[in-house]
């Protein structure tokens, strides 16, 4: 089978002369597409998590850049804002760190347009090759969890971990996928099993807190998570929860992958406590859908990633490569820095 077969969503689309997102706050409900015609859009759209997941948002901002460019707007102010939309996936801070780099050199517009385009293409093309890298590692006929959305939706398409679960089961590898809820924002339930659904992946969803019961099971061989930020020590930040599955992965004999693009890996950051985690508003926690389902006057606490150790990590799959229980000297030997 083919992993085509499996691949047919774009969330993140340039028309030339504005930027289209498929609104991430809406599926599975709705499918609406959000027109972003300047910086401050994007901005807004990143903030608010009309796009989401690491590598996309990094994308986002690169398109941000280039409406910026084109409406003339000043663009200092404007890379500023964009960095300031999130703060742990430092995919965002790498594509406009790039994008400034061409700006330095003289870019125009065009030239602009023609580097974001090449950020978008060059991580679908990762994504393609971490899918074939992850896949191998996985037996066939296993059982993978993922949590979170690292799909099509969360990149310029085919996905990290999802790539490897689209792959893997294109390859006959992964017989069963179980996806965590992912709450409080449902990534899991809602995109996740959007994605898994349209393209013909058979799919259970599972609430959070039945990750342990269903690895002591034995359904599953494989825990498959994307990044949105790993340390120079390997030490993994992704979405709130992760860390917990990779302790209960441990203790059942159940293996742990990350797949992430390189534009995810900060060497300069040294290990996972100098990571910021993004704390949301309380409210997230607090409502479902808009409707409040705890008592007036509680308060919550939000944070929305965590950090893996990478000890408790078997694979990090980048388009470089695989490392095998990563840690400081591993890295630097495929990173360098
Ligand atoms: O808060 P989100 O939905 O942006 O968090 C997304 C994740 O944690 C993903 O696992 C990560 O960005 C990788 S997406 C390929």
């Amino acid at each position: 089978m083919n992993a085509n077969a499996h691949d047919s969503i774009r969330a993140v689309q340039w028309h030339g002369d504005y930027l289209s997102l498929l609104d991430q706050r809406k599926l599975p409900a709705q499918s609406v597409w959000i027109e972003c015609r300047n910086a401050s859009d994007v901005t807004m759209a990143i903030k608010d998590l009309a796009v989401r997941g690491a590598p996309a948002i990094g994308i986002a901002a690169a398109w941000g850049v280039v409406l910026a460019a084109r409406g003339g707007e000043p663009l200092p102010a404007a890379m500023a804002m964009l960095r300031a939309a999130r703060p742990t996936a430092v995919n965002l801070m790498w594509a406009l760190d790039r994008m400034k780099s061409r700006l330095d050199l003289g870019a125009n517009a065009a030239a602009l347009q023609a580097e974001a385009q090449a950020i978008q293409d060059e991580d679908l093309a990762a994504n393609r090759r971490m899918g074939e890298f992850g896949a191998a590692l996985i037996t066939p006929g296993s059982g993978v969890m993922t949590h979170c959305n690292t799909g099509s939706l969360a990149t310029a398409g085919f996905g990290t971990a999802l790539g490897v679960i689209r792959a893997g089961v294109s390859a006959g590898r992964i017989a069963q996928v179980f996806a965590g809820e992912t709450r409080p924002w449902l990534q899991g339930a809602r995109l996740t099993m959007w994605e898994l659904v349209n393209d013909g992946i058979p799919a259970r969803l599972v609430a959070d807190s039945a990750a342990s019961h269903l690895m002591k099971s034995g359904a599953v061989q494989w825990v498959v998570v994307g990044a949105d930020r790993i340390a120079a020590n390997g030490d993994t930040a992704n979405k709130i929860g992760t860390y917990q599955l990779a302790i209960a992965a441990r203790h059942h004999g159940v293996k742990f992958m990350v797949v992430a693009p390189s534009t995810t890996v900060d060497m300069a950051t040294a290990d996972g406590d100098d990571i910021e985690i993004e704390l949301r508003e309380a409210t997230e926690l607090l409502s479902m859908s808009g409707t409040r389902t705890v008592v007036e006057g509680a308060d919550a606490w939000n944070p929305v990633f965590d950090v893996t150790p990478a000890a408790l990590i078997d694979a990090l799959v980048t388009e470089r490569g695989v490392i095998e229980h990563p840690d400081q000297a591993k890295m630097q030997a495929v990173f360098g820095g």
